[in-house]
């Protein structure tokens, strides 16, 4: 095995609710810009930008979304903010949602195959299994959003090696490691993170003042716990090969 020197500062965070006012994420300009210093000084380079995707709510579209990327590089130029921003969507799983997708009407991550899914956390273990296979099924490479969320994957660990068996890459919140959401969810995390089990490690940010893009201490967690090869892995390598569209 190589040895990777850990390096602290050279994050990607694939799951953020940065842009403003288009969900429940962050208000307003300020807010972003906020939250873009902090993701700055936790570590974080690049970041693909994830506003909510559901059925019977206005979802941004496409246009708007370069628009307002458009803005925050200019804003974080003014202020050599170097952090790299790529379109994306939290998508809602719906039905039709591949025929979303197709129709433009739904982002994948930066323009790849890769998309990040999310489910209602108390949907049925089949349901969540067939929806991450119709994805598959459709040429798309589905990222879990959040999966320590879904109390019927939770229920056991070989519902987590099934579905990476499937093909599907599995995220958890960087606040859900560092038991943010109590000691129940930082166990079952850990115990995914020991098996290697975990594909990415995002900060599923909405705010600049309770749920803010926090990464270093999580990264320097990670390094410590399960070593600097994996933190890499998490934080950089797998983040980087969605945004080039390659096969992790
Ligand atoms: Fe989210």
């Amino acid at each position: 095995m190589s040895k990777i020197t850990p390096n602290y500062d050279n994050y990607t965070d694939i799951h953020i609710h940065i842009l403003p006012g288009v969900d429940d994420g962050s208000k307003n300009l300020d807010m972003s810009l906020e939250m873009l210093r902090h993701a700055y000084a936790e570590g974080i380079r690049r970041m693909v930008v994830t506003p909510h995707n559901k059925p019977m709510h206005h979802n941004v579209g496409k246009e708007k979304m370069q628009e307002l990327i458009h803005l925050l590089r200019a804003q974080m130029k003014q202020e050599k903010i170097e952090i790299e921003l790529y379109p994306g969507n939290e998508l809602y799983y719906r039905e039709d949602l591949v025929k979303c997708l197709e129709e433009g009407k739904a982002s994948t991550m930066a323009d790849s195959r890769y998309v990040l899914l999310e489910f209602q956390p108390a949907d049925r273990w089949e349901y969540i299994r067939d929806g991450v296979n119709d994805m598959l099924m459709a040429g798309y490479r589905p990222i879990l959003a959040h999966i320590e969320r879904y109390q019927e994957v939770c229920k056991d660990v070989e519902r987590v090696i099934r579905l990476r068996e499937m093909g599907c890459c599995i995220q958890v919140n960087a606040a859900s490691v560092m038991g943010r959401y109590g000691m129940g969810i930082k166990g079952y995390v850990k115990k995914l993170l020991k098996q290697r089990l975990v594909d990415f490690i995002a900060t599923d940010a909405h705010n600049a003042t309770n749920r803010t893009p926090d990464m270093a201490k999580c990264a320097e967690y990670i390094c410590k716990k399960y070593g600097a090869e994996y933190m890499h892995s998490l934080l950089t390598e797998n983040p980087s090969k969605v945004i080039r569209d390659e096969y992790i």
